[in-house]
């Protein structure tokens, strides 16, 4: 029974008559058995053999029994030993159970004794064993447990730092940057209030420049108090966050973090858990950013890190703002420095960008264009005739009336005026109005034929803007018109050269005086028709 494992045991004593007994019963029933003469020779085996149990003789030459035990127990703490011997002693069996020693039989040996006692041993080896990988298995599942909870929590933290710096894709202007920042701050760390501040360098105040507060269930949504922004912040903001604190920030610069108190204070005195966080551009404290979270709650310094991260981002698209408002603000002075280079050659054009580009807006405003919109049209306005650069000289600033082949070249300037902005890649909608301001509403316009909606609105306005101070301006040829002529032009071009929508903005703004931007009345000079 049992014998199937092929266990080996090995018997050490040194009398050989014993071991051949023994290795003769245990043979018999199948297991393996190694003898030894002595503790020396068992340990040499002990090398060499992967033994299962060992049984012992105490009193033996060159290393006893109880020598043999405790070097076992060094060397195989897991390996039991049972101890034969003829002598037993109560300081004998103190010192080998101190040892490991699983067992004790007193010779002589009964043979059927130990085989019933190698079981036992065995059994309890096997479950020790058993219990051991059990052991193993369970620390290591906790182990794997704990590792896969620290790999969830990075990649929540990766997960919410990608978050933040995509938060900030496309936006168009600071303040948007700054809503931005304080809406995400109530997501990201449960805050119940955020602001933000910049600092009023003359007040020595912070200013509030965005707030975004948590509503409390079943407060009416519009009530949105997000839009009692720009206010000053005065002694507190109602979160408990005095501006003596964020003036602090603002001075070193440093992170604060005001934990809920909850030992020390009395319930009606709680304070508030804040955080207080600089948002630097090129080491210069550019804002504070500020968190609050009511009862229950308490910031930590993870909500720390994130709160800092977020105004590092912020700080970064704010950067990238101004820089491309440089960019774009030197690419336009450049332009236009080509504008009036081109208009300064030829008195009777002189400013002619600069005045239909206010009227443009004017009649902008009156048709409830957006600022966006107004923008266009102030950057579209000012470099509309930026393609006559590339219209030649002696056509360009012909005193006399063009022939119709000269007229032909100079249509060509919105496609070039629209193929330079292109090059530079930046303005897609003031390139399309740039190549629209001399199409016509009825479609017979140049350079597309584009008929009633399909022209961009914007260049229906230019165009409007464009054809009244041509005819407002003095030629070589001719005085500029009288003004009444030139509105009954302008009125009776309303749905065949003009949208009638804007034609009708602009007879209210010329009846009520709001058009007419100043104009300079020029000497003597060669001049060429204002296209
Ligand atoms: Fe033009």
């Amino acid at each position: 029974m049992g014998v199937e494992m092929r266990e080996t045991i090995l018997v050490v004593d040194d009398e050989e008559a014993i071991l051949k007994l023994v290795d003769d019963f245990f043979s018999a029933r199948g297991y393996v058995v190694t003898t030894a003469a002595n503790g020396a020779a068992a340990i040499g085996l002990l090398e060499q053999v992967e033994i299962d149990c060992c049984f012992t003789d105490i009193n033996m030459p060159q290393m006893n029994g109880l020598e043999l035990a405790e070097h076992i127990h060094r060397t195989h703490p897991a390996l039991p030993v049972i101890i034969m011997t003829g002598y037993p002693s109560l300081e004998n069996a103190v010192r080998t159970l101190k040892n490991g020693v699983v067992d004790f039989l007193i010779k002589p040996v009964n043979l059927r004794e130990m085989e019933l006692c190698l079981q036992r041993v065995l059994r309890q080896r096997s479950l020790f064993i058993e219990n051991l990988v059990l052991k193993n298995e369970v620390k290591a599942k906790q182990r794997l447990e704990d590792l896969n909870r620290e790999l969830t929590a990075k990649v929540d933290e990766l997960d919410t730092l990608n978050r933040i710096l995509t938060h900030y894709a496309n936006t168009a202007t600071s303040a948007e940057v700054f809503k931005r920042t304080v809406d995400l701050v109530l997501e990201l760390v449960q805050a119940d209030e955020s602001r933000f501040y910049v600092l009023d360098e003359a007040a020595r105040q912070p200013h509030q420049v965005a707030a975004a507060f948590r509503q409390p269930a079943g407060q009416n949504p519009s009530g949105d108090r997000s839009a009692v922004a720009s206010r000053n912040a005065g002694d507190t903001d109602g979160s408990g966050m005095t501006s003596g604190l964020i003036m602090g920030v603002f001075a070193d610069g440093i992170p604060l973090l005001v934990a809920e108190n909850q030992d020390t204070q009395p319930v009606h005195e709680k304070m508030p858990s804040l955080m207080a966080v600089p948002l630097k551009i090129r080491a210069k404290v550019f804002g504070v950013l500020t968190a609050a979270a009511g009862a229950g709650k308490s910031f930590n310094e993870k909500a720390l890190f994130y709160l800092s991260f977020a105004t590092q981002s912020a700080a970064t698209s704010i950067e990238n703002l101004a820089l491309y408002e440089n960019i774009y603000e030197n690419l336009f002075a450049t332009l236009y420095a080509f504008v009036k280079a081109l208009e300064a050659r030829d008195l009777y054009t002189r400013q002619h960008s600069s005045r239909v580009t206010q009227i443009s807006l004017a009649m902008g405003r009156a048709l409830g264009c957006t600022q966006d919109e107004l923008d266009v049209l102030h950057c579209a306005g000012h470099l509309h005739d930026i393609g006559k650069i590339g219209i030649r000289d002696d056509i360009l600033l012909k005193p006399d009336r063009l022939t119709a082949e000269e007229f032909e070249k100079i249509k060509e300037h919105p496609v070039i005026g629209a193929d330079i902005l292109n090059q530079v890649g930046l303005w897609d909608r003031e390139r399309k109005i740039i190549r629209c301001h001399h199409e016509r509403f009825d479609g017979t316009g140049y350079p597309d034929g584009l008929r009633g909606e399909n022209i961009p609105f914007l260049a229906r306005i230019l165009s409007v803007a464009d054809a009244y101070d041509a005819m407002a301006s003095d030629r070589s040829y001719r005085k500029r018109m009288e003004e009444a002529r030139i509105l009954e032009i302008i009125l009776h071009g309303a749905g065949t050269q003009f949208d009638p929508a804007v034609v009708a903005a602009f007879n209210d703004l010329h009846r009520t005086q709001h058009l007419i931007p100043p104009r300079r009345t020029p000497l003597t000079a060669p001049a060429s028709e204002s296209s």
